[in-house]
């Protein structure tokens, strides 16, 4: 049964192609519950269930959920290996009902750093639900923007010193598709929950004119309700681009 908020975000057109969302907020949920921080991060799982079905209800075309930044790295050792294990169990046991669903999952970041069990079950899932055309879901994994900004530099300038390629023709475009976000459109909403003001290193150089658009819930308590509430609100927005208002 949909909702009357996603009946209103359906019929008033103008959808947000791509949302992104910084999941925060697992720790806090925890402690609140007199609970180790891994039991937030377990809780967190329901949510990313709900806000997939949610975004493919909504008819978003790409949903990119920050899982796991490069700072994450330096949390303490048995809380890294917790989420990792968390993302094994998650990509291993929805493969099979993203697929169904027509979900693509796509993992953008640092994977090399990644341990090869967590690798094998994310590249098991990117290749499982390969073709699907309901939702492109990206799974930002060692994820920071400037290494992805430093990465699309590098290469560019190999190919400069390879001389396949003469600096002029480095434009937004050519380096955007060195991103791993290439062949994806910019986001058009970010979300942020728990309430912090900040993109904490998340696609600094494509989120230039993203709606921004933070929620005070926790990620563990976020549902696909919030997600039509955020996209409501984005409806209602004005997106100017640096020129004068539509009169
Ligand atoms: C988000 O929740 C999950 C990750 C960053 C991996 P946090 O673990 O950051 O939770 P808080 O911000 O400490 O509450
Ligand atoms: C951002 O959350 C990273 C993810 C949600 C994966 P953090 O909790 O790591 O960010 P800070 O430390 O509050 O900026
Ligand atoms: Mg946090």
């Amino acid at each position: 049964m949909p909702s009357d908020l996603l009946e209103q975000i359906r019929l008033s057109g103008d959808l947000p192609r791509h949302v992104a969302i910084i999941m925060d907020g697992n720790g806090r949920w925890a402690r609140e519950r007199g609970k180790p921080r891994e039991f937030g991060h377990r809780a967190g799982m329901r949510a990313v269930r709900d806000t997939v079905e949610g975004a493919i209800e909504a008819g978003v075309e790409v949903l990119t959920l920050f899982a796991f930044s490069q700072e994450n790295w330096h949390r303490p050792e048995g809380e890294v290996r917790a989420l990792m294990t968390l993302l094994e169990l998650y990509v291993r046991r929805e493969r099979r009902d993203l697929k169904e669903k027509g979900v693509e999952v796509r993992a953008l970041g640092d994977l090399h750093r990644l341990g090869p069990r967590t690798r094998a079950a994310l590249g098991g899932a990117v290749e499982y639900t390969r073709g699907g055309t309901t939702l492109r879901l990206n799974l930002a994994i060692s994820y920071g923007a400037r290494a992805e900004i430093v990465h699309a530099a590098r290469v560019l300038a190999e190919r400069v010193q390879r001389g396949t390629l003469i600096p002029a023709e480095i434009d937004e475009d050519l380096f955007s598709s060195h991103l791993y976000t290439a062949g994806f459109p910019d986001p058009d909403l970010l979300i942020r929950t728990s309430g912090e003001f900040r993109i904490s290193n998340f696609m600094l150089w494509q989120l230039a004119y993203t709606e921004l658009h933070v929620c005070s819930v926790l990620w563990p308590d976020f549902s696909r309700e919030n997600l039509y509430d955020a996209i409501a609100e984005y409806q209602r927005r004005e997106r100017r681009f640096g020129r004068v208002a539509a009169s």
